[in-house]
């Protein structure tokens, strides 16, 4: 399938869908708390999502290969790198936890991602979850018509590997709209001035996951999903989806309770 793209009205209703994934990640932000299990997380998520008349694109999601994934979202904790299965493990003081919400909305996808600091978490855990927000940033600002996908990714690999993390090659971000991965593919690792060109219209997500040891992952026991760090070192990820303008880029998956930009971001 070629790259879609998208009309005005189509960016309105990305806009939509893209603000309400987001703030699906509000309402369960004040529940995030040492105690709480990823299930129940995701049983406030499946109640947000009914209020907001929106559908999770996630749960019984099935690309070729996969078995249906279970939940109406992701929670991927510590050494966990995506699509972690919600379970009935209380989240504790000191875990690291990203929270992956994919909503529909009239046709439309939006998807996006945070991470959550359960209780006082480490000074080496605290880092990488803002290094890592800083990567996706570092990203989102080469964003412009002209620019290329491997500036996006170019930027995202110098920022973290120079902050001594790695970068994990095996997932990326995806082009988004009426479908949940489309192209073009988001690789956040390689060289500027490669790979296809950025144009007015495209939309497509950034969710850099960054390790604090090695980049290697493997799959995880056998629910056909959950991918960890080989080396168990702790991994963070953030997510927003982008859509390139006239002149710059548009975030998409902004809400009320969405972190500031990094101060680097039109500094
Ligand atoms: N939301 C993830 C992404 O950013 C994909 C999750 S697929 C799932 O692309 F099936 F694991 F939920
Ligand atoms: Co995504
Ligand atoms: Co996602």
């Amino acid at each position: 399938m070629p790259i879609t793209f998208k009309s005005v009205e189509d960016t309105q209703g990305m806009r939509t869908a893209g603000r309400l994934a987001a703030e699906v990640l509000d309402y369960l932000t004040p529940h995030i708390k040492p105690g709480i299990t990823t299930k129940e997380i995701d049983r406030l998520a499946a109640e947000c999502m009914k209020k907001q008349d929106t559908v999770s694109a996630t749960l019984g999601y099935q690309p070729a290969g996969y078995p249906p994934y279970p939940a109406s979202l992701c929670t991927s904790v510590n050494h966990v790198v995506c699509h972690g299965i919600p379970n009935d493990k209380p989240l504790k003081k000191g875990d690291i936890c990203n929270v992956d919400v994919t909503v529909i909305r009239d046709g439309y996808f939006g998807d996006t991602s945070r991470m959550f600091m359960i209780g006082d978490v480490s000074i080496a855990a605290k880092r990488l979850v803002n290094i890592t927000y800083e990567a996706m940033w570092h990203g989102i600002v080469k964003v412009k018509p002209g620019a290329r996908l491997g500036d996006i990714g170019w930027a995202i690999q110098k920022f973290a590997e120079g902050h001594g993390f790695s970068v994990v090659r095996e997932f990326c971000g995806h082009g988004i709209g009426r479908n949940f991965h489309e192209e073009p593919q988001v690789l956040h690792y390689g060289k500027p001035g490669t790979l296809e060109e950025l144009k007015p219209g495209m939309t497509f997500t950034i969710e850099p996951m960054i390790n604090a040891g090695r980049r290697d992952v493997k799959e995880w026991g056998n629910d056909g999903w959950t991918i960890v760090t080989k080396d168990h070192s702790l991994s963070a990820q953030w997510e927003h989806t982008i859509l390139v303008t006239e002149t710059g880029y548009e975030v998409m998956t902004l809400s009320a309770g969405s972190p500031p930009p990094p101060p680097f971001v039109n500094a």
